[in-house]
Formats: structure tokens, C-alpha cells, sequence
């Protein structure tokens, strides 16, 4: 790691005194200070300038590959290379030069999406998609030069590329996102790849035996549906059964094992996941939810509000599964281009499965703490009674981290479900938003407020009562989060998969960056990543609080607010480009 352009974190906690003056009434008017750079974040992911998304994986250090384009804040079609940063930590991250160039004839209109292995031996490989001088997609490989360079910096493709040609019966503009490769027990390398097989959306499968052959599996695909359309970058990847959350190696399988199929629908542009049995003889996947149908769109959610094309890995220093999803920019293109940037990544998150076998739960990766500073929080409960608006005072409320406990002591005022809502709980989110007063609930946080609530963007909890069981709904409303035109802000949200009748309390974090607004509700049973662009943040303080707007009373039985530094991010240089160490310096 020696000569490594990354930054010391200096750990200085200011643990301030837990009282509960850390909350006040919400009447105070808004200081001054503060500015922001346009909604850029501060410890979210994202390359110093330009537009991106993309995969990643592991080898000694983290690296991540994303989506580049190297010449402007917008999605290029014809110019997309293979980005390049590496961490030690996960939140600190250091440019390099790109990895992957459209420079070759597989690859001449474009370095699109793909995933890294880890070979036997730890030498890694690159999978990916490129588009070749006829405009056609087909699925390359790469391998580092040199691959004792612990940054990996220079990456070699084999003139015999493309290793999967364009499938006669799949079109050339439907066929792309190699996955990471898992071994079967027959010693065979598999790839799951997108593909439009005569008008079916299809995950098809690839075996090989050493890497650079692939023959396309005779059986049916991992999943086919003509329902929702094209697929995209498909993720399979095994789980322990049983709650526990430790991390599984791709290639891991057998008793205690399961397996999740992640599919990004273009027609919705969201992340859908099912969980269920995969058999590496027939490569075979059996749903644990076949209710649910062959329509993705039916699955389960990843993130229910502005994520799209998330890809996990597995963390063999941690022994954990870290998934990264794209966090696309809600304003105007033209915004975008005047920014410079567009697009950043969630945070990382750690990710297995539930003890119901059928969920996943996501969690910020443990790392976040070292950028904590300062934290305020309640030395005991405080009560929430209706219309109760508490602000938390003493973090600065643009970069922080928030986890807060609602304790419901009753749920006796939850309203009646109305069935139809649950067919479209987004809408429902819109029409009964944070100020429409409930029964129990709406209840959460208030972020990104200017001092005159004028804007602010609610997260939220509301509970209905729906044939003797109760159901939690959890909002993120963006209807008000920003006075400025022309930004996408619509309500997010959906049922929780949680029983808060049997619990009695229900759990938020809260991630705020600036422009992300990222939120797990009932300890990461369900996320919405949102991305807000508040006027006032530009010239004054964002202020933070709890609330309730239900007719029942809730308590804040726990509430720690930490106020994070910013992470050192693909720093700017003075001239503008990215920091860097020259590709000289890398020669052997
Ligand atoms: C790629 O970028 C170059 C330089 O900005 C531009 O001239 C060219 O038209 C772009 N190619 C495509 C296919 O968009
Ligand atoms: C990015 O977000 C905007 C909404 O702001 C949406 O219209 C657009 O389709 C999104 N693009 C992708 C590729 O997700
Ligand atoms: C709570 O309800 C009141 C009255 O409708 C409203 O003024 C206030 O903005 C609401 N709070 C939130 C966070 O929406």
C-alpha cells in the first residue's frame, strides 16, 4: 500500500455529552453559515468530475471499476471507459488512470458494464462488455499487466477477444453485464450474462474452463420472462440460510447455502432480487417466493427510491457480502453538465439475508464510524405527542448520520388499509405525505429543512391496520425538499416486511450527504436512497428533526445523531483533473 495518495483519517471523536437538550422545540429560526458545493457529496462515492456507475471487487485492497466518461458530465454512447479508484478502507478513495479504454475492435464504440474475478491463485480478471466496430455487443476479458502491482493499474486484452461473441439469436444492441464468474463443482467456471433471447428477457449462463473459452449453457436460462423487458446486470450470489450475517465467497454452495438472483429492469430502472435454491448441474434457479412470479417486477425490492444497477461483492478481508448501487442525479441534465459531475454510489452496505429466509437487510459497512466527529444524543426517552416537532441541535445537519428508536406504545389508532393501496404504496406515500395527520404514525425525521421548513425532505413511518394485522409503510417524501425547478422529487416508499404488533418499536438510520438522503428502516429490512438538491443549502444550515404527526403518541426511546468528516474522494487537483499517480511510476 506504501505511496498510496490516500489521506490519514484522523480519529478525533468529540463525544459531547448525551442530554437531552440535544433536542429542542422546533421554533428556532436558522443560523447562518454553512454553503454547500451544489449538492456534491462529501463521502459518497463518486469521481471528481463526470459521469459514472459501476462494479467492483476486492485483491489485497478495494478497487472499484465504474462507468466513465472521460469527456463529460453526460452518458456518452460511444465513449465509456472502465474508471478506476482504489481504498483501503472503503471511504477514502484515490483515482487512477482509467482501467479499460475503448481502444480495441471488440471494444471500439465502448467499455460497458461488467465484473471482476478472483482467480485461483488471487489473480484477478476482468469480465466485461464491449462494443465493437460494428456497433455490437459482445463480452470481453482482461487481465492486469502486471498483476504484483498491488494498484493494478494497467490492464491487458487478449487479442482473442471477444470470448463471447454475439448468440445468433439474441439482437446486437441485447446482450451485456457479465457477472462475477462462481465456480461449479465440476470445476467449471459460470458466468450469468443479460441477453434478449427471441424477445425473452434471459440470464443466460456460460461455462469455461479456463477463462477465456465459454460455451453457453444447453439448459434453460438462470431465469427468462417476456413480462418486464430487458434485464440488466445480473448478480448471483450465495447467502448464509439462517440470519447469519457473514459473507459467502461467490463460488460457495452446499448445506445452510442460499442463493440471491439480483436483476436491474430497464423498464422501471430499479433493482429487483429474489432469493432462492441454485443447482450448479442443471444451473438452476428455484425461487423461495415462486408467488411471485417470473415477472422481476414482482420481486423484491432492493431500494425503493433512486438506485439502479447494484452489484455486490465479497469482502474476504471482513468475511462480509458489500453491495454498491448507482445513485442517479434527479436534476435537469443541464444542471449536470453545469456541475460537472453526475451520478455517485450508495454508501457501501453490508448484506445477507434475514432470518425469514426470504428478505435481504442492508447496513452502512461499519467503516462509516471513522468518520464520526461529534455526536449528540438523549439521555432518556423523549415524548413525541401530536404535531410533536423536536429539532436535533449540535451536528451540522448536511453531513451526518442519524439512527433514531420510535417506541409505539399503542397501535390501537392505526388507520384501516384501503387494499388497493397496497398495490401502490408509492402513490400512497404522496397521498398521505408527512403533514397529512394519521393515527399512528407519520412519524421519523425531517432532513435537509431550511430554517423555515420551507423545504425539507420527510422520512417516515405510518401503520395501518389491514385484517387484524398491521402493516408499516415507510416514506421518503421529496415533494418539498427543494423550492428549485425542474428536479425530479417524487414521494418513495413501501410496505415494511417487519411485524412492528410483536417489536412495539421500529428503527431509522439515516444517511445525509449533501444531496443523498439515504435511509434504512427496521435495522435494513428496507432502504430508500434519495437525492435532494435544497436551494438553501447553498447559503445557510440545514436543520434536522424528529416528529410526529399521528394522533397516537410515539417516543423517542434512542437517538444518536453523529456529525460526519468529509472523506477523502477522488480529490480535485488545482488544475482541475484528477489526482493521480503517473502510469510511468507504474512499470515493474
Ligand atoms: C467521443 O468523444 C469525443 C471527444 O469529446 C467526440 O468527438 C466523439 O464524438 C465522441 N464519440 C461518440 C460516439 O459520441
Ligand atoms: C436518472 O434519473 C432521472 C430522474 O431524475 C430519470 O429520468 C432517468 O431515467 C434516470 N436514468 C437512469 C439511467 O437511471
Ligand atoms: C405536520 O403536520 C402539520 C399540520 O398539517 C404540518 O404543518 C407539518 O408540516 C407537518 N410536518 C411534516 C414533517 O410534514
Amino acid at each position: 500500500m506504501a505511496g498510496l495518495p490516500l489521506a490519514a483519517v484522523a480519529f478525533q471523536l468529540c463525544l459531547l455529552a448525551s442530554s437531552s437538550s440535544a433536542l429542542r422545540p422546533a421554533t428556532t429560526a436558522s443560523e447562518s453559515g454553512g454553503g454547500s458545493r451544489a449538492g456534491r457529496t462529501a463521502y459518497h462515492f463518486q469521481p471528481a468530475k463526470d459521469w459514472q456507475n459501476g462494479p467492483m471487487y476486492y485483491n489485497g485492497m478495494y478497487h472499484f471499476f465504474y462507468q466513465y466518461n472521460p469527456h463529460g458530465a453526460l452518458w456518452d454512447i460511444g465513449n465509456l471507459s472502465w474508471g478506476h479508484s482504489v481504498s483501503g478502507d472503503l471511504v477514502n478513495w484515490a483515482a487512477l488512470h482509467t482501467a479499460l479504454d475503448p481502444t480495441s475492435p471488440f471494444d471500439a464504440n465502448g467499455c460497458w458494464s461488467g465484473s471482476a474475478t478472483i482467480l485461483p491463485g488471487g489473480t484477478p480478471a476482468i469480465l466485461y462488455t464491449g462494443i465493437d466496430a460494428n456497433g455490437e455487443q459482445v463480452q470481453n476479458v482482461a487481465f492486469p499487466r502486471n498483476p504484483a502491482d498491488p494498484l493494478l493499474r494497467e490492464w491487458d486484452k487478449p487479442s482473442r477477444n471477444p470470448v463471447i461473441p454475439l448468440p445468433a439469436d439474441v439482437p446486437g444492441d441485447k446482450f451485456r453485464d457479465p457477472s462475477t464468474a462462481w465456480l461449479g463443482h465440476d470445476g467449471l467456471w459460470r458466468v450469468a450474462v443479460s441477453a434478449e433471447v427471441r424477445g425473452v428477457a434471459s440470464t443466460l449462463v456460460y461455462r469455461s474452463a479456463d477463462f477465456l473459452r465459454w460455451e453457453r449453457a444447453t439448459t434453460a436460462p438462470l431465469h427468462a420472462s417476456r413480462a418486464a423487458g430487458m434485464v440488466e446486470c445480473p448478480d448471483l450470489f450465495p447467502v448464509l440460510e439462517r440470519g447469519d450475517n457473514a459473507g459467502l465467497d461467490a463460488s460457495a454452495s452446499g448445506d445452510g447455502v442460499r442463493h440471491v438472483l439480483k436483476l436491474s429492469v430497464m423498464d422501471t430502472l430499479q433493482d429487483y432480487y429474489m432469493v432462492g435454491r441454485y443447482d450448479d448441474a442443471a444451473d438452476a434457479f428455484v425461487p423461495a417466493e415462486p408467488e411471485r412470479g417470473d415477472d422481476v417486477r414482482a420481486w423484491r425490492r432492493l431500494d425503493y427510491g433512486h438506485v439502479y444497477a447494484s452489484k455486490t461483492f465479497f469482502d474476504e478481508r471482513h468475511g462480509r457480502r458489500v453491495l454498491w448501487a448507482w445513485a442517479n442525479e434527479s436534476d435537469s441534465q443541464a444542471d449536470d453538465v453545469a456541475k460537472g459531475w453526475s451520478g455517485v454510489q450508495t454508501f457501501p452496505r453490508k448484506l445477507w439475508l434475514d432470518e425469514d429466509g426470504k428478505q435481504l437487510r442492508q447496513w452502512p459497512v461499519e467503516e462509516i464510524e471513522t468518520l464520526r466527529r461529534k455526536l449528540v444524543g438523549l439521555r432518556r426517552g423523549t415524548v413525541l405527542s401530536a404535531g410533536g416537532m423536536n429539532e436535533i441541535v449540535g451536528v451540522a445537519g448536511s453531513q451526518a448520520d442519524v439512527e433514531v428508536e420510535f417506541k409505539v406504545p399503542s397501535l390501537a389508532g392505526a388507520e384501516a388499509l384501503d387494499p388497493n393501496w397496497l398495490l401502490d404504496p408509492q402513490k400512497l406515500c404522496g397521498e398521505k405525505g408527512a403533514s397529512v395527520p394519521g393515527g399512528v404514525g407519520p412519524f421519523g425525521l425531517v432532513v435537509m429543512a431550511s430554517g423555515d421548513l420551507r423545504e425539507h425532505t420527510a422520512v417516515f413511518f405510518r401503520v395501518f391496520r389491514h385484517h387484524g394485522r398491521y402493516r408499516l409503510l415507510m416514506c421518503t417524501d421529496l415533494t418539498r425538499s427543494t423550492t428549485r425547478a425542474g428536479v425530479y422529487k417524487p414521494p418513495y416508499g413501501g410496505f415494511v416486511d417487519f411485524d412492528i404488533d410483536e417489536h412495539e418499536s421500529i428503527n431509522l438510520r439515516t444517511l445525509i450527504d449533501h444531496s443523498v438522503v439515504e435511509s434504512f428502516g427496521a435495522e435494513g429490512r428496507m432502504c430508500i436512497t434519495a437525492r435532494v438538491y435544497p436551494e438553501h443549502a447553498e447559503t445557510s444550515n440545514s436543520h434536522l428533526f424528529v416528529f410526529n404527526n399521528g394522533t397516537g403518541t410515539v417516543e423517542v426511546s434512542k437517538l444518536e445523531a453523529w456529525e460526519l468528516a468529509a472523506a477523502t474522494v477522488n480529490a480535485v487537483g488545482d488544475d482541475g483533473l484528477v489526482v493521480s499517480q503517473s502510469k510511468d511510476e507504474s512499470q515493474p
